[in-house]
């Protein structure tokens, strides 16, 4: 019955988007920060800040706050619900070190890593000439080693996020 329920839904979503009512592209829907700008940040802004602001140190699970999500509203299809939910709680305990150090020449981590990185047999590289980002690192913007780590995991859980499991 779930099973039957989600699968109506999903493809009342595939024919909503097809009929062009405003829901993004069907590619789109694994792309959980396209997902969020398109369905929440018009009321609530950015993901990051917003996720820090409410989300953090409450002792929540991405499966209840997945079914917060979905009885909120958006039209978050049933099945992206619970990633989405674990996007926000992985940004809630994520200081905003990117913004603070990178965006000036990188703009949005979301957008960097959608346009630029890939995840290559379990490898972080640049998506065009094949360039390991982790060795990369070690030479750019002067990190130390730990902000070497927190960067590549950060960039590697939003390839993730931005491109499906
Ligand atoms: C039309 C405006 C609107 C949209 C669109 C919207 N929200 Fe909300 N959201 C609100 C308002 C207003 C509140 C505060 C009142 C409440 O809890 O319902 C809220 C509260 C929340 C909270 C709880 C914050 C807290 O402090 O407990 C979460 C989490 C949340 N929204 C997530 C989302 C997500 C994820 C989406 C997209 C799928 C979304 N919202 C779309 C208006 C919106
Ligand atoms: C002053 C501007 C500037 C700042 C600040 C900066 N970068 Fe860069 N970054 C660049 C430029 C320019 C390149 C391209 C260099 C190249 O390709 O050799 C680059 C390349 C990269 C790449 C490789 C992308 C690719 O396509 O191969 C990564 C990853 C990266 N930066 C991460 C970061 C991170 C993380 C931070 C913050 C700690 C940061 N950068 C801060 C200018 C900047």
């Amino acid at each position: 019955m779930a099973v039957r329920l989600t699968v109506t839904a999903l493809l009342l979503g595939a024919a909503l988007a097809a009929a062009g009512m405003g829901l993004p592209h069907p590619a789109a829907a694994a792309d959980l920060h396209r997902l969020f700008e398109d369905r929440c940040a018009a009321c609530h802004g950015d993901a990051g800040p917003f996720a820090q602001e409410f989300l953090a140190d409450r002792g929540l699970t991405a499966e209840r706050l997945g079914r917060f999500v979905l009885r909120h509203g958006g039209g978050v299809p049933p099945d992206q619900a619970p990633a989405l939910a674990s996007m926000l709680l992985a940004q809630a305990e994520t200081p905003p070190l990117f913004q603070q150090h990178c965006r000036i020449c990188h703009g949005k981590a979301a957008d960097f890593t959608r346009d630029r990185l890939i995840l290559r047999d379990g490898v972080l590289v640049n998506r065009y000439s094949g360039r390991p980002i982790a060795p990369f690192l070690r030479t750019h913007a002067e990190l130390s080693p730990t902000d070497q780590t927190f960067f590549l995991n950060l960039l590697t859980r939003i390839e993730g996020e931005v491109h499906g499991p």
